[in-house]
């Protein structure tokens, strides 16, 4: 089965693929809010049936959460199980979108068209590069270039608590020789890239009493204690003054990456000005010594994602709360055991309490981080396919992000992934005005269409 033909075929069916896309994005699967729920299933219902539609063999998989999806066609020795989430963040704050998120479109911007809307590049636009890639091999061939099964999740951006019991459970229908995951990016608009490397993460939330109910801060402040400044002392301590973190025990074990891949980041030639200036920053602000890419790929960090406490709305009121609380995130390497870490964090926090406040903690997920081999063939296969399409050549990189589910498939599926994905670092996922490019969406049905080429001539190991 020849690829030039599959090639046409997405080039001419790009205007449909991209009409598919936008009915997708339409639906409003925010799958971590429960008013949300019926359209989080109407997305699975509706992906059911477009594979269903391609003469895949396709149904929604309840689960006690948001369903899964399962299609499954082709033949052959090889077995590929692609990944992708159909679910999307939240899309607060609402005032900040220039349009409806749910409302699509494709706009002309200064670097060229993009397909505006929530899920556009995380992970909806992403996923159904895949899917295109399947429609134009069966269109062109009558057939997959090999065995597949393809596997949705509702619940991604909601910490996956349906997961692993599913992935326990369907154990048998899922094992694949290698899981392809969609959900990653570009490393920039020339230079595709195979994710080798993903971060882990450790989320905490800690929630500090001291008085039994919020006081008048004339009548009892000075001299009682005030669950914020304890709260703002843990928090100030939890990075030194050359940015490393404190948490006992946090940095043990994570090794140096070798000089061959410094090397190889090096030779990217990443543009540290460019990434923080597109942000409006100028300088570094984690650990010393360090460069962007290895405290993004192969450095942990701690982040303070939210902090409440007291009286935050208009005007001003004087008062001493009872509570204040803090939602904090650590991303991890290799080498950290996220619950040992957990363990080490909470120790720190009980131990700088003062007398008469308490702290209750609340887990929010600790996965570990993830790393690749790359000794697969198929590694090598599907960096040549991934050259043939880009401008220049495919690298192997790490990334900041947390796909969890990667993990997973290894220990539970004893499986490895291969990440590939087509997003750009401007694309402003999880954020306002979430963006596609239109060059990212067709490229990257391309190149699935060349790497299931080349997968499927490769032997499974
Ligand atoms: N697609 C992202 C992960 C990602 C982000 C990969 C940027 C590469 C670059 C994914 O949907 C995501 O946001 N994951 C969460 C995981 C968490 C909820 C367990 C993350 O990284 O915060
Ligand atoms: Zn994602």
């Amino acid at each position: 089965m020849s690829l030039a033909p599959v090639l046409d075929r997405i080039d001419a069916d790009l205007g449909a693929a991209t009409e598919r896309l936008m009915t997708l994005l339409r639906i409003p699967s925010i799958s971590t809010d429960p008013a949300y729920a019926a359209d989080v299933d109407r997305a699975a219902e509706w992906l059911a049936k477009d594979l269903a539609s391609m003469g895949l063999e396709a149904a929604k998989h309840p689960t006690t959460g948001h369903p899964m999806v399962v299609g499954r066609g082709g033949s052959g020795d090889r077995h590929l199980l692609f990944y992708g989430h159909y679910d999307v963040q939240p899309v607060d704050p609402l005032d900040l979108w220039n349009r409806d998120p749910f409302d699509p479109a494709i706009e002309e911007t200064p670097k060229g068209r993009v397909i505006r809307g929530r899920g556009s590049s995380d992970d909806k636009g992403q996923l159904m590069t895949f899917v295109e890639a399947c429609r134009a091999w069966i269109a062109v061939h009558g057939a997959l270039p090999c065995k597949l099964t393809l596997f949705f999740e509702g619940e991604e951006e909601s910490g996956s608590p349906s997961l692993v019991p599913y992935l326990e459970a369907q154990k048998d229908a899922l094992k694949a020789d290698l899981a392809l995951i969609c959900d990653t990016g570009l490393f920039d608009s020339r230079v595709p890239a195979i994710t080798t490397m993903l971060r882990g993460l450790l989320g905490e939330e800690i929630i500090i009493t001291g008085p039994d109910m919020d006081l008048h801060s004339g009548m009892y402040g000075g001299a009682a204690m005030n669950p914020i400044r304890v709260l703002s002392r843990i928090i100030a301590s939890l990075h030194d003054d050359t940015g490393r973190i404190t948490v006992p025990g946090f940095y043990d074990g994570i090794p140096e990456p070798s000089d061959e891949v410094k090397a190889q980041w090096e030779a990217l030639g990443f543009d540290e000005a460019a990434f923080l200036g597109d942000v409006g920053l100028s300088r570094l602000a984690g650990e010393q010594g360090r460069t962007a890419l290895e405290m993004l790929w192969s450095r942990p960090t701690c982040e303070v994602n939210g902090i409440v406490g007291g009286y935050t709305g208009a005007g001003f009121k004087t008062v001493l709360p009872s509570k204040a609380s803090a939602k904090i995130s650590f991303r991890l390497v290799a080498g950290q055991d996220p619950l040992k870490l957990r363990e080490s964090f909470r120790a720190m926090v009980q131990k700088m309490l003062p007398p008469d406040c308490t702290v209750e903690f609340k887990g929010h997920g600790a996965s570990p981080a993830s790393v690749m081999s790359t000794e697969d063939p198929a590694f090598e296969a599907a960096r040549q396919a991934l050259s043939d399409e880009w401008p220049d050549p495919a690298a192997f990189i790490g990334s900041g992000g947390s796909i969890p589910v990667a993990g997973y498939f290894k220990t539970i599926l004893e499986m490895d992934s291969m990440l590939i994905g087509f997003g750009k670092d401007d694309d402003a996922i999880h954020s306002p005005n979430e963006k596609y490019d239109v060059e990212s969406f067709h490229k990257g049905i391309r190149s699935w269409a060349r790497v299931l080429d080349a997968l499927a001539k490769t032997d499974a190991p």
